[in-house]
């Protein structure tokens, strides 16, 4: 084939040999104009991976250097009892005897020795949300770890690469198990102080109780999978229905917000008082913005930064979502005493977040469509037997996908179905870079993002973490019923 080819092309006139050179001619002469009469196009056609990487480089670390000191902490998940309802004892799973969990601290650099044992009649796991762990720390059963049996022990140790707000919770049975009281906070601090008055965690989390008062005993029901999951009838912040901070007037307060629920998603704000998000799921934003317009999903994270009025003795301010068509009261802020100074510094951001502009316009390396379907074999009742799906496929069935390591990568989430889909991506943090094909530019990394129903979300990533990762809905009973898969960072 190759050596007709060869003679065909000697038999070429002149002028058709010159057809080449005539095209490219052109095309430098178009391009030429095109590039000087409009330069604001072109630099969007520019954009490359390189540069968006080379934007990345020096937003987190790829590693850190320990700094030799262990935070060494035992911890027991079992079966206890808490006061929510005065005189009222509600069975709960728990880590250490209380819901939510230890609030974990250690300062960056810290290595964390967590000596796990489980006394659960149940097999579990801990997976430390949004943490950039070494993969085989991830908590995930039959992907990075075997389940820990009843009566086991397992040592989880690991240096945090990031300063912020992290959770943990089991990732066996994660929608019975988180409902039943199963999460505790990890935070990490900076190493240099933030010299907050005072810097608070509020884990804010519903429950699905009976009148009774117990946690009610059937997970994953036909209606829950069908819908958005299992919204609870009981709002609990730190563990309590009327969770109070006490401040004074000057004050100037950190306060993180962790949304713990399998499944409600909160729209939370204070009434009459100012405050500004500065990290997002654990990561400082490049720029503050006002706090109350950010959805704080199943695994979200916020962290603010409130400054209390100088004149705000005796007020009481509230913290309420706005999700749903009802206001619904969560905690308040109660000013009380001499008015303090004010700490004076500038918001802990970080300036190195890439603005990523023009990332949308970079292909979409990996779709991801988010769907249900009708569970053909078992449970074909009326309501029975649902599963979501990604691409078609419920886990265990997946479809595996590779990123490349250190590389600008894109995926877009495009939800068929007419639910809600919090996504989280377990080892990395991404970029939301356009939502139903429309650029947008969010000045911050997050683990999760929601998807509204019938929505498109694209994001960008530079993952630095090898392994294999799961990805999956933070809707605990949409995750249960299929809505999962895996990633491989190679
Ligand atoms: Cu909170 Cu698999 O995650
Ligand atoms: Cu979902």
């Amino acid at each position: 084939m190759k050596n007709k080819n060869v003679k065909q092309n000697m038999k070429f006139s002149k002028i058709q040999k010159h057809i080449p050179v005539i095209i490219i001619a052109c095309v430098v002469v178009i391009t030429g104009a095109i590039l000087f009469f409009s330069s604001d196009d072109i630099d969007k056609v520019k954009v490359s991976r390189e540069a968006l990487v080379s934007e990345f480089t020096g937003a987190y670390v790829e590693d850190i250097e320990p700094n030799g000191n262990i935070v060494e902490m035992n911890m027991t998940a079992s079966e206890s009892e808490v006061e929510i309802f005065d005189g009222y004892k509600t069975k709960v799973w728990s880590y250490n005897d209380t819901v939510p969990g230890p609030e974990v601290r250690v300062k960056l650099g810290d290595t964390l020795r967590l000596n796990f044992t489980n006394d659960l009649p149940q097999e579990t796991t801990i997976h430390f949300h949004g943490v950039r762990v070494p993969n085989a720390m991830d908590g995930v059963p039959g992907v990075t770890q075997d389940p820990i049996k009843p009566g086991e022990s397992f040592v989880y140790e690991f240096t945090p690469k990031d300063a912020g707000t992290f959770w943990f919770h089991p990732h066996v049975r994660t929608s019975e198990q988180v409902e039943r009281g199963l999460f505790g906070t990890l935070i990490v601090e900076d190493d240099v102080d933030q010299k907050y008055s005072q810097d608070i965690v509020w884990v804010i989390d519903d429950w699905r109780m009976t009148e009774d008062r117990q946690v009610y005993e059937e997970f994953n029901t036909p209606m829950d999978l069908m819908h958005d999951g299992r919204w609870g009838n009981v709002m609990t912040v730190n563990g309590k229905l009327n969770e109070v901070l006490d401040v004074k007037p000057g004050e100037r307060i950190r306060l993180r917000m962790v949304n713990a629920s399998n499944a409600r998603i909160y729209m939370p704000s204070f009434k009459n008082l100012n405050a500004k998000i500065i990290a997002v799921d654990g990561m400082y934003v490049k720029e503050v913005f006002d706090f109350g317009e950010l959805e704080l999903s199943p695994g979200n994270r916020i962290d603010i930064d409130i400054t209390i009025p100088q004149d705000a003795d005796g007020q009481v301010f509230e913290l309420v979502d706005n999700f749903g068509r009802e206001e619904i009261k969560l905690a308040r802020i109660e000013v009380a005493g001499q008015a303090v100074a004010t700490p004076e510094f500038n918001f802990p951001v970080n300036s190195e977040v890439p603005d990523w502009t023009g990332a949308s316009d970079i292909e979409i390396d990996k779709e991801y469509r988010l769907n249900a379907r009708r569970k053909t074999g078992e449970g074909m009742g009326m309501m029975g037997g649902i599963e979501w799906t990604i691409n078609d496929k419920a886990y265990p069935d997946y479809d595996p996908y590779t990123f490349k390591y250190a590389e600008f990568n894109t995926m877009r989430f495009t939800n068929e179905s007419v639910r809600l889909h919090p996504m989280h991506l377990h080892g990395q943090f991404f970029k939301v870079i356009a939502r139903d094909g429309v650029p947008v530019s969010e000045p911050y990394f997050r683990d999760t993002v929601l998807v509204y129903p019938r929505q498109s979300v694209d994001v960008a990533l530079v993952p630095l973490d090898k392994g294999l990762w799961v990805n999956h809905c933070h809707i605990l009973e949409h995750a249960a019923a299929g809505m999962l898969t895996a990633v491989e960072v190679r």
